[in-house]
């Protein structure tokens, strides 16, 4: 019977053959302990020179790391195995006897690590963290289609900025100009007034010459868009949505958690309502606090993680001065120098996930934000068209999946949490 390793529970006391790896090897006189992985899961395959005999025991013990074989054994529980299974190994059939392999148990530096992120997506942690990834992805689809909205793909070849122009890629259309998409946006905001409510998961780039913790070169957002909704409804679908995912990553992936040393009653904690605080109390705060920053200043990382470092939870700071932010951002009705507008802070210093906003709905207001920044009309009539044909309240956010998964996977820095990080000095592998 072929399984393969996280299928191994349902044949206990029964012999089945797994492809596999092998990922670590330890002889204790006439055993070997063989670590093997198979992409599903880890599990230890116990060979006793005793029951195979001397010609595969000696295969056993001359296997290199990441050796590709197919192991036949019978499936044992184990109390102890963090999978709760072992494979006592009857047989073993090597596929590739694996040259001497770069990443070896020791410790490695980062760049190093980076320069073989091809093999080192192979390790443990890199394994779960990408598990954790592709559970947020899964439970990300779960949430909106539940909840009744449809995925629309905007274009990644783009002819006009989104974000702003100051860290746009370029690259030739033919004769044209165009842009990669730095987020999708004013293309969700068209489809939402064809679709009602409408997500996006997809690629975006930013040509940003930032080299911390947060930031990647090119990386993954989810941007709903609602139709008929205020910022404030808004508010409510992104803090149910983030607590959404907490739980199915916390349900779904316990062995993950588990190899991450994740501090799981941390996150155990956060569901929503998440609290609110005003851009000018967050500034009041931290002027108190003795940060030198004024109204009308974006906030830094230093900053961020101070504000957030009051609650246990991820933080809404809400209504920004209206020229920090978006040409798209709709005033607040009583204020016209802030919009109605919110970043998510994560706890614990991973920083802004989510930006959001309600978008200006009023076509004479648009069109002063186009002179207001320099937007041609003819790039932006289309978004115009929205204001023109039927324009209703409308709000939308992006969550940055990078920074979603560092936080919840306790992962320092961002390039971990990509299989192949695109970053200021990394265009390889
Ligand atoms: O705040 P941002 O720039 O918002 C937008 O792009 C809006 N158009 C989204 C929308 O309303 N549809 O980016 C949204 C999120 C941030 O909160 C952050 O999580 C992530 O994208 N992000 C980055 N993640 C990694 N590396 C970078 N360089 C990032 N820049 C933004």
């Amino acid at each position: 019977m072929k399984t393969t390793i996280s299928e191994a529970g349902k044949y206990v006391e029964q012999t089945v053959t797994m492809g596999s790896w092998l990922a670590n090897k330890r002889s204790s006189g006439k055993i070997v302990f063989l670590q093997l992985r198979d992409g599903t899961g880890f599990i230890q395959g116990v060979v006793v020179k005793a029951e195979v005999g001397e010609e595969i025991f000696a295969r056993a013990k001359e296997l290199t790391q990441e050796s590709s074989l197919f192991v036949t054994g019978t499936v044992r529980e184990d109390e102890r195995a963090p999978s709760g299974y072992e494979l006592t190994v009857t047989d073993i059939d090597v596929i590739q006897l694996a040259e001497d392999y770069p990443i070896t148990p020791k410790e490695h530096g980062t760049e190093f690590l980076m320069d073989h992120r091809h093999l080192w997506l192979r390790s443990k942690k890199q394994h779960a963290i990408m598990k954790i990834r592709n559970e947020i992805i899964r439970a990300t689809y779960e949430f909106f289609n539940e909840q009744g909205f449809t995925k629309v793909d905007p274009p990644i070849l783009t002819g006009s900025s989104a974000e702003g122009t100051t860290n746009l890629f370029h690259t030739k259309y033919f004769d044209e100009d165009a842009y990669l998409s730095q987020s999708g946006q004013l293309y969700m905001e068209a489809a939402a007034m064809a679709f009602g409510k409408v997500f996006s998961f997809g690629p975006t780039f930013r040509a940003e010459k930032s080299k911390t913790r947060r930031h990647l070169i090119e990386f993954w957002m989810i941007e709903p868009e609602m139709a008929f909704m205020d910022h404030e409804e808004s508010l409510v679908v992104q803090e149910n949505y983030v607590s959404f995912v907490i739980q199915a990553v916390l349900k779904n992936c316990p062995l993950e958690l588990k190899v991450l040393d994740r501090d799981t009653e941390k996150l155990e904690k956060m569901s929503a309502p998440f609290p609110r605080i005003t851009y000018d109390e967050a500034i009041e705060f931290l002027q108190n606090e003795g940060h030198e920053i004024e109204w009308g200043e974006d906030f830094g990382a230093p900053h961020e993680t101070a504000i957030a470092e009051s609650y246990n939870q991820p933080v809404f700071i809400i209504n920004y001065p209206k020229d920090i932010k978006a040409f798209y951002m709709k005033p607040h009705p009583d204020r016209e120098d802030i919009v109605l507008c919110a970043d998510l802070i994560a706890p614990e210093g991973y920083g802004e996930i989510i930006g959001g906003s309600q978008r200006i709905d009023d076509q004479e207001l648009m069109k002063q934000r186009y002179d207001e920044h320099n937007l041609s009309l003819e790039s932006y009539q289309w978004y115009l068209d929205l204001r023109k044909y039927g324009s209703v309240p409308h709000s939308g956010f992006g969550l940055g999946l990078e920074r979603t998964v560092a936080w919840i996977s306790g992962t320092e820095h961002v390039r971990e949490t990509i299989p192949f990080p695109r970053l200021l000095n990394r265009l390889y592998p």
